[in-house]
C-alpha cells in the first residue's frame, strides 16, 4: 500500500533509496527504511516517522555502504506504526531482507507454522512471515525459493528481496500491488510508483501479476510462477512528476474511486474464512454481544453517513434499537448510555477531535467502543477498546471514497458477525450475505467500467445550481452522502431529503428544472419512491434516477437512470454510491474545481 524503491549498480545505494523514498512521501507513511548489502551483511536502518529522521541519523543516507539496496515508505496495516515493524524485515539468521506492499492475508496461520518450527518472530507485520518463508524454504536457489513461497501466500503483495548470498542481486516479485523495474545503464531500478526513479529513468518494465524479476547491476531478467523466462516489453514513461503520483490519473480522487473494488478486497478477505465471518481483532466475546441492548454510532461527515445507513443495517438484522449522533452533537448531550449500550466510532483518519472525544464521552459513561479505523495506529483506534481496521491504503482526496467504501464493508461483517451471534440470521441468508459480500468487488468494478457513461451525464448537469438527493430508507441514507460529495468538491448546493418528507414544506423549492437524484434501488419501497419522483417532476424538476438494473419503471418517470447490478438490499449501498461519487467528481471538474484540496476543507479535522 505504500512505497518500494531498489538500487542496484556502481554508486552508494543508501542516498539513491532515500531519495526515491522522498519522491514517495506524497504517499502518506508512518515509518521509513533501508536495507543494503555491503558485500558481507546486510545493514539495515529504519526509524519510526518521517524520512527526515532517517535522513538525519544517515547523513542522507552516506554512512550506509553497499551498492544494492532497497528502501521502503510503510503505512501500516499489521502491526501499529514502530521501528520494530517499520520494513526492512530480516529473516531470524538474517540472510534475507524484505521490502513488502500490500497484505499477506493468512499470515496469521503461517505464522503459527513457522512459530511451531522454532522460529522466533520480532515484529507484529504480516510482511516478517514473507522472510520467515523464504530463509525456512531455502535451498540456495533464489529463483526457486521464491516460487516455491509464493502459492502459500495468499493476499496481495509487491516485494523487494535480497539474499545476503548473492549481493550482486534484487529480486522483485508482483502479486496485486504495483511494482515497476527501471532500465539504466549499468543500474537498474525497482519502484511501486513511477516517481520514486522519475528523475533516474524513463525506461520502465511493468511487472504482471505473478511474475518475479531478477535484476542485476548490468541485466533484467523476468520470469513466470514455473520460472519460465517472460520477454516485457519496454515502456517509456511520458508522466511529468505530477501526473506519475496520481499513477496517470488526473486526481487523487478519481484514482481512488477506481481503486474501490480492491479497498474492499482487502477489508473483507482475511476476514471471511471457509464462508464464515471472522473478526478475531476484537476482544468483545459472544456473551457482551448478547447483553448489549442498544447501540450507538458517533462519527462526523461521511463516516456519519456510514453511521446512519448501519442504522438501518443493524436494526433489520439484529433488531436492536441503534442511535446514531454527528461526534460533535453527541458529546454536549448528556447521552443516555451505559454498559449495556455498544459504542461504534466510526473514523478514516482516527484523528478527528470531535470524534475521538464522542468516545471518550461514552466510554466515561461506561460504554465499550469499538471503533473501524483506517489510519493504523491513530488516537481512536488506540483510545477504543476494540478496533476493526478497514484496510483502504492511505487516502489522500479530502473528499473521501475508498475508505467510506471499505467502512460500509465493515458494517456489513459486523451486522452478519453480530447476527449470528444474536441467532436472528438463518444459515440461508448468512450464505447468501457473505456470497454477496465476497462479490461486491467485482460488483463494484462493472459500476467503474460505465465512467464514460456517467461522465457523460455529468456534462449536461454541472451547471445547476440546486441539487436534492432522495431516497427512502437505506437510500436515503446514502442521498447524504451523495449530497455531500457533490457540494464538497463542486460548490454546487445540494441537500439530501428523506422522499417522503419533502413534501412537507423543502418541495416549495422545487422550480422548473432544479435537478433531483432520485435513489431508487431498495426495490420495497421502489413504488413509494416513484410517487415522490412523480411529486417533483410535475413541479419542473429534472430527474436523474439510480436503481437497480430490472426496475424498467423509473425510465418513464426520469429522464435518464444509472443502472447498478443487483445484490442484497443491505450492500446496495456500497453499489449505489459508486456512481454518485464519479458524478460528483465529473461535475466538479467541468466547472474547473480544485478536485483534491476543496476550499476550506482539511483532510483530518484535529480540532474541536
Ligand atoms: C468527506 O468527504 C470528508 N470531507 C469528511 O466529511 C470526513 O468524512 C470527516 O471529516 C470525518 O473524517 P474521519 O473519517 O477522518 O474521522
Ligand atoms: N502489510 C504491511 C505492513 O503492515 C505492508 C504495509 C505497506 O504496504 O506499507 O507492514
Amino acid at each position: 500500500m505504500c512505497g518500494i524503491v531498489g538500487y542496484i549498480g556502481d554508486e552508494q545505494a543508501a542516498p539513491i533509496l532515500i531519495k526515491g523514498l522522498e519522491k514517495l512521501k506524497y504517499r502518506g507513511y508512518d515509518s521509513a527504511g533501508v536495507c543494503t548489502n555491503d558485500g558481507e551483511k546486510f545493514i539495515v536502518e529504519k526509524e519510526k516517522g518521517k524520512i527526515e529522521v532517517l535522513q538525519k541519523y544517515t547523513d542522507d543516507g552516506k554512512n550506509i555502504a553497499g551498492n544494492a539496496g532497497i528502501g521502503h515508505t510503510r503505512w501500516a496495516t499489521h502491526g501499529e506504526p514502530s521501528k520494530i515493524n517499520a520494513h526492512p524485515h530480516l529473516s531470524q539468521s538474517e540472510s534475507f531482507a524484505v521490502v513488502h506492499n500490500g497484505i499477506i492475508e493468512n499470515y496469521m496461520e503461517l505464522k503459527q507454522e513457522l512459530s511451531e518450527k522454532g522460529i522466533v518472530f520480532c515484529s507484529s507485520t504480516d510482511t516478517e512471515v514473507i522472510a520467515q518463508l523464504l530463509e525456512y524454504y531455502d535451498n540456495g536457489d533464489l529463483l526457486d525459493t521464491v516460487t516455491k513461497i509464493m502459492p502459500l501466500m495468499k493476499g496481495s503483495y509487491a516485494l523487494g528481496i535480497m539474499y545476503k548470498e548473492k549481493p550482486d542481486e534484487i529480486i522483485a516479485v508482483r502479486k496485486g500491488s504495483p511494482l515497476i523495474i527501471g532500465i539504466g545503464e549499468n543500474e537498474n531500478y525497482l519502484a511501486s510508483d513511477v516517481p520514486a526513479i522519475l528523475d533516474k529513468t524513463r525506461k520502465i518494465y511493468r511487472l504482471d501479476n505473478e511474475e518475479i524479476a531478477v535484476i542485476k547491476r548490468d541485466s533484467i531478467t523476468v520470469y513466470d510462477a514455473e520460472k519460465n523466462v517472460v520477454e516485457k516489453p519496454v515502456e517509456t514513461i511520458e508522466w511529468s512528476m505530477d501526473a506519475a503520483e496520481k499513477d496517470g490519473y488526473e486526481h487523487f480522487m478519481l484514482k481512488e474511486i477506481m481503486e474501490q473494488p480492491k479497498a474492499v478486497h482487502n477489508t473483507i478477505a482475511e476476514r471471511i474464512r471457509d464462508g464464515r465471518i471472522v473478526l478475531d481483532e476484537i476482544k468483545l466475546t459472544p456473551e457482551q454481544i448478547r447483553n448489549f441492548d442498544k447501540i450507538n454510532i458517533v462519527a462526523c461527515g461521511s463516516a456519519y453517513h456510514v453511521g446512519v445507513v448501519a442504522k438501518y443495517i443493524f436494526e433489520k438484522l439484529l433488531r436492536k434499537p441503534v442511535e446514531v449522533d454527528v461526534a460533535s452533537e453527541f458529546k454536549y448531550r448528556d447521552p443516555i448510555i451505559n454498559e449495556k449500550t455498544l459504542t461504534i466510532v466510526i473514523s478514516q483518519s482516527g484523528e478527528t477531535a470531535d470524534t475521538k472525544e464522542a468516545m471518550q464521552e461514552a466510554q466515561k459513561k461506561g460504554s465499550y467502543a469499538v471503533a473501524i479505523v483506517n489510519v493504523v495506529g491513530s488516537a481512536i483506534a488506540v483510545g477504543a477498546d476494540d478496533v476493526i481496521y478497514t484496510l483502504a491504503g492511505p487516502e489522500i482526496a479530502v473528499a473521501t471514497t475508498k475508505a467510506y467504501s471499505a467502512q460500509l464493508a465493515v458494517i456489513y461483517m459486523m451486522a452478519i458477525y453480530f447476527g449470528d451471534i444474536l441467532g436472528k440470521i438463518s444459515e440461508q441468508d448468512y450464505k447468501n450475505y457473505v456470497s454477496e459480500l465476497l462479490a461486491l468487488p467485482e460488483k463494484i468494478q462493472l459500476i467503474l467500467d460505465k465512467t464514460e457513461d456517467i461522465k457523460n451525464t455529468a456534462s449536461k448537469l454541472f451547471a445547476r445550481k440546486d441539487v436534492f438527493f432522495i431516497g427512502r430508507n437505506i437510500d436515503y441514507a446514502l442521498s447524504l452522502e451523495g449530497s455531500l460529495k457533490l457540494k464538497e468538491i463542486s460548490y454546487i448546493h445540494s441537500e439530501a431529503y428523506a422522499a417522503g418528507e419533502l413534501k412537507h414544506g423543502t418541495i416549495s423549492l422545487i422550480e422548473d428544472g432544479t435537478l433531483v437524484i432520485a435513489l431508487s434501488t431498495y426495490d420495497d419501497l421502489g413504488e413509494k419512491l416513484q410517487s415522490n419522483i412523480k411529486e417533483v417532476q410535475s413541479r419542473g424538476a429534472y430527474v436523474l434516477g439510480i436503481g437497480c438494473e430490472g426496475r424498467e419503471s423509473l425510465k418513464k418517470c426520469t429522464k435518464s437512470v444509472i443502472f447498478i447490478p443487483k445484490t442484497c438490499d443491505i450492500m446496495l449501498p456500497s453499489l449505489a454510491v459508486v456512481p454518485m461519487q464519479i458524478l460528483a467528481y465529473y461535475m466538479a471538474r467541468f466547472k474547473g474545481c480544485e478536485i483534491d484540496t476543496p476550499r476550506n476543507l482539511a483532510k483530518s479535522v484535529t480540532v474541536e
